[in-house]
């Protein structure tokens, strides 16, 4: 018997990710939609990869400017997540009055957000439903804070850290950031 995607479904949400806003120009603005698809793919060069739903209008923008960025939500950004997902009427994913700034590639960076990406187009790859958008990363930054987490169906904080009993990574192996 075929997978039904409710069983899909309910197994998928047990898989914890981070959430991130992807964010394109459009005629007169800035578009978002929240996406936990983010993936780093290549350390040299660095590429990451986010699969977007063909029926969302990110993705004809994705494909007109070839330039995104992706914005690492942190705790606290609850709100602005359910803005880029739609959950507050189509026009939430226009971002009004969020503050931004244009990166080198001219994709809107958030100025509020743990990390960000600016990346430009390299690679469009079906995905089912979903297209795959394989992307080269121009510039990225970060600041300090702690990430939004997202795991069934709702938003969580990251516990505190263990305390360490060893320390670094093993030698002669480059890990993937
Ligand atoms: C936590 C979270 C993660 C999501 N991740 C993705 C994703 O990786 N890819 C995707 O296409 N949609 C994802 N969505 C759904 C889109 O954000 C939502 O469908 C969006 O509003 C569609 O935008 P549109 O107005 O461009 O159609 C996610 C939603 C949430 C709440």
């Amino acid at each position: 018997m075929p997978l039904s995607a409710d069983h899909f479904k309910s197994a998928m949400r047990r898989w914890g990710s981070g959430v991130s806003i992807l964010t394109t120009r459009r005629e007169g603005g800035i578009m978002g939609i929240t996406v936990s698809s983010f993936c780093s793919v290549s350390l040299a060069p660095p590429m990451i990869l986010v699969c977007i739903d063909k029926k969302a209008r990110s993705h004809q923008l994705i494909e007109r400017h070839r330039a995104f960025a992706i914005n690492v939500l942190k705790t606290g950004q609850e709100r602005l997540s359910e803005l880029a997902a739609g959950h507050a009427g189509e026009q939430g994913n226009w971002l009004e009055g969020v503050p931004y700034r244009k990166a080198e590639t001219g994709a809107p960076i958030l100025n509020e957000c743990l990390a960000w990406f600016d990346c430009m187009l390299q690679a469009i790859h079906d995905g089912g439903d979903h297209t795959i958008f394989v992307a080269r990363v121009e510039a990225a930054g970060h600041s300090e804070g702690r990430p939004l987490l997202y795991y069934e169906g709702d938003y969580h904080r990251l516990a505190e850290p263990r305390p360490r009993h060893h320390g670094g990574s093993r030698p002669g192996r480059e890990r993937k950031p």
